[in-house]
């Protein structure tokens, strides 16, 4: 049985949360708790072998979702389910949350196909806590505009980014236990603020 915290970040490309997950994590281990940062897809020398054609390569939109899963068995496999057996806790740059809201919200694949993808890789794990980092579609384009290279998903249009916010936002409305929406508007120094008394507190 998991023991460890399984912590999730999320939110569309450009809200900033991965600005925050290293200061977070140092946080936690500052208290002493031994965390595994890692992110999705990745995290697993395959997993990133899949993240490298996933963000680079054009495919079908099944094909896409069933290699998310693909990469996120190996990941709970390999790197995950282990650590949290071990009693460490999983810091995790984005998980199914962001399957529902990419390719369910953004390229529209049916609901049911990915809860049956849930279901079968992963029935019994759930974070135990979600970060989602909202922030308005203009804010998230200034910022990604002022980044590198943009990936595949990052060149999608305002209208898929619109879909994938309003899914991730749902998601947090149907499980306020478990997803925290954090307002990634403010100054980076507030958030910190906030997700440091958080990292205290858990
Ligand atoms: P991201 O986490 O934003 O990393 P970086 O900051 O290095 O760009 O990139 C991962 C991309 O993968 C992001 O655009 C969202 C997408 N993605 C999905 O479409 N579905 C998924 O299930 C996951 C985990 C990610």
């Amino acid at each position: 049985m998991a023991t460890g915290k399984f912590i999730t970040f999320e939110g569309v490309d450009g809200a900033g949360k991965s600005t925050h997950i290293a200061p977070f994590v140092a946080a936690l281990r500052a208290r002493g708790i031994h965390v595994v940062s890692t992110r999705e897809p990745g995290g697993t020398p395959l997993a990133e072998k899949l993240r490298e054609l996933l963000l680079h390569e054009p495919m079908h939109l099944e094909t896409e979702a069933l290699l998310m899963f693909a990469a996120r068995r190996e990941h709970i496999a390999q790197l995950i389910a282990p650590a949290l057996a071990r009693g460490d806790w999983v810091v995790s740059d984005r998980f199914t949350d962001a399957s529902f809201a990419y390719q369910g919200g953004g390229r529209q694949l049916p609901l049911a196909r990915l809860e049956a993808l849930e279901r079968w890789v992963h029935p019994d794990l759930q974070p135990d806590l979600t970060l989602l980092f909202d922030v308005p579609l203009a804010v998230a384009r200034e910022r990604l505009n002022r980044s590198r290279t943009l990936d595949k998903f990052e060149q999608e249009q305002d209208d898929f980014f619109e879909r994938v916010r309003s899914v991730y936002l749902e998601r947090a409305a149907c499980s306020p236990q478990r997803v925290r929406v954090i307002d990634a508007t403010r100054p980076i120094d507030d958030i910190g603020s906030e997700l440091a008394l958080l990292a205290a507190a858990l």
